[in-house]
């Protein structure tokens, strides 16, 4: 498999020379540093192996000791600047905890600017209006995780100019700051090397480097912005037991934000609210699609036995909306998981008899669309349709292109019911972003206070 793998590296290093030497059909090549972009007709067998290997079943419910506990501390990574503050409350519960639907707002019957203290010590009356966004949505604060649709990057690492192997354009601050909260990305490991690497198929093929360099960008991005929830999701290329890679995610650091599950498995009623998880300091959930073991590690969380996947790198544009994985996974179970919409359409190119799947560029337009034929949007209605609510991932390449750019997070807006107005894409003004985020913490702070004291 890796010479094969090899072979095509070296296929796409002599088709970067500018030959073009495809079978049968019209393939553009776009000359590259390394490999070539391909654009292009898709051939019609197909041969897309579709990752597989155990899947894990639970007959019953298995309970956590989780973090919090009766005298619990509540920890909530509110300031500015990254430093956390903690926030212990001898009377702190979940119960309690889990009603603080409000990180912030003001006083809906009052014209004066909240007094903090005083609204500590007086009686709630007046319910506040949340005027802080988690998620980049104010509305998504008091929904549940498992009720909110987020954009997700397909191979989120695998980032560079003119690769055939490439999935993104832009890198994963610019993916964050845009608006994907969800980053899926491929664990295998170089020839040679016990340091897994994020890369695609084969470390021959594309190598992203370290995983403790790309996670370290996303827990830095994810201690730079306190009311942001982030999903990983680790494919785990070498079925290695996560023994293998967790001493390399400890190192980074992201498992001080990492949510830790209070039961095996987490169907949908049981995911917090993301004001919850935002308060308790749990803002990174991190999933394996395989040998995941939550008895040795509870955050590390398995995926298929609570999330399933449509189709796997699709070629079809009607994108049917079916369970593919885990196989044979009965309706009334689906119903009951967090699902992720695959909704990166790919292009078999057919090169000197290998078949190799590519993002379609060609038709990125149309897949990445709000609307129409083959679009992320109408996709995302059929399965809304099909399953009665909406998937939770709308899984896609090149996030950035599309009818327009931002089309993907329109599309994802829309059945969240929520109103999309923010740039895109990868032209934040990220040090405006970070100025008003520190203004508002003391306020923020006074509030949470108040609510604790309120709501207890
Ligand atoms: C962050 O803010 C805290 C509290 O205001 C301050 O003590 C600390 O020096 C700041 N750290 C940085 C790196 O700016
Ligand atoms: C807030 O209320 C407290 C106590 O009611 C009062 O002492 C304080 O001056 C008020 N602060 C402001 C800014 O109004
Ligand atoms: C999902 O969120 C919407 C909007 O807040 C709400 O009306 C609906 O009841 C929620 N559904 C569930 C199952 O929590
Ligand atoms: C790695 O593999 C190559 C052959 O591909 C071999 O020559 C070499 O000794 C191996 N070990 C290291 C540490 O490179
Ligand atoms: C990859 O998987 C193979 C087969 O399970 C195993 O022998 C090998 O040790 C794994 N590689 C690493 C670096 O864990
Ligand atoms: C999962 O971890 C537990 C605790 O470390 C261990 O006893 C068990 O053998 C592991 N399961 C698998 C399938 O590796
Ligand atoms: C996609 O749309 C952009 C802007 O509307 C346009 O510049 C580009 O040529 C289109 N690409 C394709 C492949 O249609
Ligand atoms: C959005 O609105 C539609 C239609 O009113 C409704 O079916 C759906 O449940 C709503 N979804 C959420 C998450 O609020």
């Amino acid at each position: 498999m890796t010479s094969l793998t090899r072979r095509l590296g070296c296929l796409l290093g002599v088709l970067s020379l500018g030959t073009s030497l495809a079978h049968g059909q019209s393939i553009s090549t776009v000359n590259g540093e390394e490999v070539t972009m391909l654009t292009g007709t898709k051939t019609q067998h197909s041969t897309t192996s579709i990752p597989t290997n155990l899947y894990q079943t639970y007959t019953t419910r298995i309970t956590l000791g989780t973090t919090t506990g009766a005298e619990s501390t509540i920890i909530a990574s509110v300031s500015g600047n990254g430093t956390d503050v903690a926030l212990t409350s001898s009377s702190a519960s979940e119960t309690s905890s889990a009603t603080l639907s409000y990180l912030t707002g003001t006083n809906s019957h009052s014209t004066s600017t909240s007094n903090t203290t005083a609204s500590s010590t007086e009686s709630p009356k007046p319910v506040p209006t949340n005027t802080r966004p988690c998620n980049n949505y104010p509305e998504f604060c008091g929904r549940k995780y498992s009720n909110i649709t987020e954009v997700g990057c397909h191979n989120s690492p695998f980032v560079r100019a003119n690769s055939a192997a490439a999935n993104q354009q832009l890198g994963v601050v610019d993916q964050l700051n845009d608006g994907v909260r969800f980053l899926q990305a491929q664990i295998q490991f170089p020839t040679n090397d016990s340091v897994p690497h994020f890369c695609h198929t084969t470390c021959d093929l594309f190598d992203a480097g370290p995983i403790t360099e790309w996670l370290t960008t996303v827990k830095d991005w994810v201690v730079a912005h306190p009311y942001d929830v982030v999903t990983i999701l680790l494919g785990n290329g070498n079925y290695s037991t996560p023994d293998f890679y967790v001493p390399h995610i400890e190192k980074t650091g992201i498992l001080r934000y990492v949510f830790t599950p209070p039961v095996v498995p987490m169907a949908l009623d049981d995911w917090p609210t993301l004001s919850h998880m935002i308060l308790t300091g749990q803002r990174v959930v991190m999933f394996m699609d395989y040998m995941a073991n939550q008895t040795a590690y509870p955050w590390l969380l398995d995926q298929f036995s609570q999330m399933w996947e449509t189709p796997f790198d699709p070629v079809d544009q009607n994108f049917p909306c079916v369970v593919q994985r885990p196989p044979d996974l009965p309706a009334d179970q689906a119903k009951n998981r967090l699902y992720l919409m695959n909704h990166n359409l790919n292009g078999e190119a057919n090169l000197l008899g290998n078949v190799l799947n590519v993002p379609d560029l060609s038709r990125i337009n149309v897949t990445n669309a709000a609307e129409g034929f083959g679009s992320l949007g109408l996709s995302a209605n059929n399965c809304r349709s099909d399953w009665g609510r909406a998937p939770n991932v709308l899984n896609v390449d090149y996030y950035n292109m599309g009818e327009y750019p931002g089309s993907v997070f329109e599309a994802a807006a829309r059945v969240n019911n929520v109103t999309y107005n923010r740039k895109c894409c990868g032209e934040e003004a990220s040090s405006a972003g970070r100025i008003e985020a520190m203004l508002k913490v003391p306020l923020t702070l006074g509030l949470m206070w108040a609510a604790f004291w309120t709501l207890v």
